[in-house]
């Protein structure tokens, strides 16, 4: 058994390694970099690493080439490989990634942050695919784990739905699990197996089926709800999908309220056995346990690009258009971030506050994401339609209320978050978030941050920002008035203060303490007699 923590911190903030790395080391060649890897083999030394996502790091674009996998997870993850140095399985969703894994077989050499790594691909037929990501991850266990779902009326799980938690989401996983266990044969060391996110949830089941030595860790990126919501699914996959879980050793999330609503929902739905003061389930004669590791950023590789000449650029194209004021937000267009409801606030301000019309501007710089999925692109449409209203309605010919552009860079995003007077970040619920913390480090103007309750970055950060219930657009356009009027010594606070909570919590701090965790483990659970790979 690992050393248990008794203070509801994980268990490696309890273990302080004499041989700890740097908390905020970078992980650049040359910088801190090699101490990280070094710390992660030194700590682990027997293991063989395998990250298992559905996204791969990096992606092939058609014209060739690779451009990075999109969203905070690949950039988390990319930054645990590199530390790793493990091997990679991911899906190939599209024909590109098809065909790379037809024509070179595996693994493929992909590129990393500043090496490359191994990829294993699963290949799922393009139907298999669309019915777990398409139908069943996103929109259905994605709506019910931020709570999105309108009860009264949907979702109705149907012929549809069934089918595609069969034919998709579970031979998906299936196919997965089985590239991980091929990898995990052929490992020079014992596997070490972290899969991430809630496309994969069956996986750590499956794969200690065949790989019984394995040391299997999931971490789950997004929120857990109540086990009350939970029951939107029919009990034959909420079930399955507890069941596979439970086949990981550790398995983390965001926020202790994610551990807590996970121990409840195994108790409460299941019935397993829980001991709520070691956070661990008990299940098929085995310890499972759950801890909190909120996930962070690269302080000094954003830092390096917030002073890079590409950003310093963008900021002067900024100061172009930029009227005294500027709130800011960035976002996929995803129905849990709350970008509808954030104009509704917005359109209040501007009632309430006439004074500031002309001299304030919400800039919305958003990542089209999921549009293949119906109720992405309708969300998308929802976000036009009510940007249009603001603006003819409040616009004039030499100012417009809201600026929103659609698209992908991460030197715009940057030189925005360089300069934000409000940033607002308002989901509905979310894992974390990471603009959040990029806004922290990387604001130059003494910026203040709107967060919603909500966030699972809200637990770290509640002392330095103006909270808001995400519901509330009325207490969502009063923040965005403080936060635009406030003076600039509690300004000057607040963002110090959000600041130097990422400083001291970046993600080499996330990676430390999980290593720490599993250390913990694999010294309380030698290899035991009949488990071979
Ligand atoms: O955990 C959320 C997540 O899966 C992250 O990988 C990322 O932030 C986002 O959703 C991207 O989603 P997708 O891979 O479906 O575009």
């Amino acid at each position: 058994m690992p050393s248990l923590p008794e203070n509801g911190e994980g268990i490696g903030s309890l273990v302080k390694d004499p041989e700890d790395p740097p908390s905020n080391g970078s992980l650049e060649r040359g910088g801190h970099g090699s101490s990280m890897r070094a710390y992660v083999v030194r700590t682990l030394p027997d293991y063989s690493p395998i990250l298992v996502s559905n996204r791969a790091p990096h992606e092939p674009k058609p014209e060739g080439g690779f451009k990075r996998g999109a969203g905070g997870v690949i950039t988390a993850l990319l930054t645990m490989a590199e530390a790793t140095g493990a091997d990679w399985v991911a899906c190939a969703r599209n024909d590109e990634e098809r065909q790379l894994a037809a024509l070179q077989g595996a693994p493929v050499t992909v590129p990393l942050l500043h090496s490359t790594g191994r990829l294993h691909y699963a290949v799922p037929t393009r139907e298999q695919y669309e019915m777990y990501y398409g139908v069943f991850a996103n929109p259905v266990l994605w709506f019910i784990q931020h709570y999105l779902w309108d009860l009264g009326n949907e979702p109705v799980i149907d012929e549809r739905i069934h089918q595609a938690w069969h034919e998709g989401y579970v031979e998906v996983n299936r196919q997965m699990a089985q590239k991980v266990v091929d990898v995990a044969r052929v490992a020079p060391k014992r596997p070490l197996v972290l899969v991430h996110d809630y496309q994969l949830y069956l996986v750590p089941k499956l794969v200690r089926e065949k790989v019984p030595s394995a040391i299997i860790q999931h971490f789950v990126h997004v929120p857990w709800p109540t086990p009350q919501y939970w029951k939107v699914l029919p009990q034959l996959m909420r079930d399955a999908i507890l069941e596979g879980l439970l086949g990981s050793d550790i398995i983390g999330f965001q926020s202790s309220l994610d551990v807590r609503n996970f121990l409840l929902t195994c108790e409460e739905n299941a019935g397993l056995q829980v001991d709520e003061h070691e956070r661990a389930v008990f299940f098929g004669g085995r310890v499972v346990y759950a801890r909190h590791y909120p996930i962070s950023i690269d302080v000094s590789s954003t830092s390096r690009l917030a002073s890079s000449r590409g950003v310093k650029r963008q900021e002067r194209d900024l100061a172009t258009w930029r009227p005294s004021r500027l709130i800011v937000r960035i976002d996929r267009t995803d129905p849990s971030k709350n970008i509808v409801r954030g104009f509704i606030s917005y359109d209040k301000l501007l009632r309430y506050h006439p004074e500031l019309r002309g001299r304030v501007q919400f800039w919305a710089f958003l990542q089209p994401s999921r549009q293949d999925v119906a109720v992405y692109s309708r969300y998308l449409r929802t976000i036009r339609q009510t940007v249009g209203r603001i603006n003819s309605e409040f616009g004039s010919e030499d100012w417009l209320p809201i600026r929103l552009e659609l698209g992908e860079s991460e030197r715009k995003a940057i030189a925005a978050l360089r300069n934000f007077d409000v940033l607002l970040v308002n989901p509905v619920y979310d894992g974390l978030n990471l603009v959040v913390k990029e806004g922290a480090l990387v604001n130059a103007v003494d910026g203040v941050i709107v967060l919603s309750e909500n966030a699972g970055a809200h637990e770290e950060l509640n002392a330095h920002v103006l909270s808001v219930n995400p519901f509330d657009v009325e207490a969502t356009a009063a923040a965005l008035y403080v936060g635009l009027t406030l003076g600039p010594e509690p300004r000057h606070r607040l963002n110090a203060g959000a600041r130097e909570v990422v400083r001291a919590s970046d993600i080499t701090r996330w990676i430390s303490r999980q290593v720490q965790d599993l250390r913990d483990l694999v010294v309380s659970q030698p290899v035991g007699a009949g488990q071979s790979q």
